[in-house]
């Protein structure tokens, strides 16, 4: 099982739990959309990768 409190965005200290959240609770789809909700992805992209792993993860698929 995943740290749900594991910073997933360093830049703007967005935790696993914050994501998984904002991509349930408003159906999001893509990476642009989780930055939109939580600003997590939006400065530097190192955790792009991640947050698409997470939304695979709930979606069972990313749409890009
Ligand atoms: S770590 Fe998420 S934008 Fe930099």
């Amino acid at each position: 099982m995943s740290n749900k409190d594991e910073i997933i965005c360093t830049c703007n200290e967005i935790t696993r739990r914050e994501i998984e959240d904002a991509i349930r609770s408003k159906k999001l789809q893509t990476i642009e959309a989780v930055g939109n909700e939580t600003t997590a992805g939006t400065v530097c992209g190192a955790c792009v990768d991640e947050i698409y792993l997470i939304l695979e993860e709930i979606n069972g698929k990313v749409s890009l």
